[in-house]
């Protein structure tokens, strides 16, 4: 069966106005691509090629010449659209057609996900889901984010959106796999004081269901997100650092598609073309 996946890039960015007042937030640059490029990239390291993307409707048409069919990256990218800002989890109901009775992996548009092994871990985990699966990694904010408590087995006891006074500093990141229930689920679920259909209660129906597992990221990952001014900076100048130092791209997903074997060297070149007279198309030449 092939693996699916939705890479939501709706919502308002309010968080980034004027930023985001005439342009969607996963279409701002973090340092040398556009923020969807990450967790695209990302998707496909796990081996997900058949793609959902879910964007506002006035956005549409700019993700599509961005994007276009994927088959450019030896992938296949559909569109939708999330006539407003309702949450996380209406992704998946807006995705039912796409998901046709399967499970699907989720992606937030503006998550950053890098560090070694990082494909493997995720092709294993949606091999091995049964139920649902949340990814989870310290940060030094988790009251930003849902927060995930664990008893002394390592297993998920409560997972908490923005929480006050947060049990622990793992995060829940913007990566779900969920089983074929995952559309039934959602549709039980009510809107929430913020208005949202949050992905944290999808998570704790799985939870109460005793079907929810957590897989703390490996030490060295590293997790960034996208969603105010600050971490926009810090997620540029982690990239920049990076591939100064080392002279290969954070999420590029040309180099993806070419090592993973989805597209060989000629068409690689051909998408090097498209790049002319940028680092980026160097950067492309020099892999092939
Ligand atoms: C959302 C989720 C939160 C998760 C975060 C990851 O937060 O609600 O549980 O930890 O994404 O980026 P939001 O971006 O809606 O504030």
């Amino acid at each position: 069966m092939t693996s699916r996946g939705i890479l939501l890039a709706g919502g308002s960015g309010s968080r980034l106005r004027p930023l985001t007042t005439v342009v969607s937030k996963q279409l701002l640059p973090i340092y040398d691509k556009p923020v969807i490029h990450y967790p695209l990239a990302t998707l496909m390291l796990g081996g997900v090629r058949d793609i959902l993307v879910i964007t506002t409707p006035t956005e549409l048409p700019r993700f599509r010449e961005l994007l276009g069919t994927g088959e450019q990256w030896g992938i296949r990218l559909r569109y939708a659209v999330q006539p407003a800002p309702a949450g996380i989890a209406q992704a998946l109901l807006i995705g039912e057609d796409f998901l046709a009775g399967g499970g699907g992996t989720l992606i937030l548009g503006d998550n950053i996900f890098y560090g070694p092994g990082l494909g493997r871990q995720i092709a294993t985990r949606i091999r091995e889901n049964t139920g649902a699966t949340v990814f989870l990694h310290p940060v030094r904010d988790p009251e930003r984010y849902g927060v995930a408590e664990l008893d002394e087995a390592g297993a998920i006891v409560r997972i908490e959106e923005k929480p006050a006074r947060p049990a622990s500093p793992l995060a829940v990141t913007g990566l779900y796999i969920y089983d074929a229930q995952v559309v039934e689920l959602a549709k039980q679920l009510v809107p929430s004081a913020r208005g949202e259909l949050e992905i944290t209660d999808l998570n704790n129906l799985y939870l109460r269901a005793g079907r929810l597992r957590g897989h703390v990221l490996a030490r060295g990952t590293s997790w960034l997100d996208t969603g105010t001014p600050e971490a926009m900076l810090d997620a540029a100048t982690f990239v920049s650092v990076i591939e100064k130092r080392q002279g290969l791209k954070v999420s590029c997903v040309e180099e993806v598609a070419f090592r993973l074997g989805y597209i060989d060297a000629a068409q690689l070149a051909r998408l090097a073309d498209g790049y002319r007279g940028s680092s980026y198309e160097r950067y492309l030449r020099s892999l092939a």
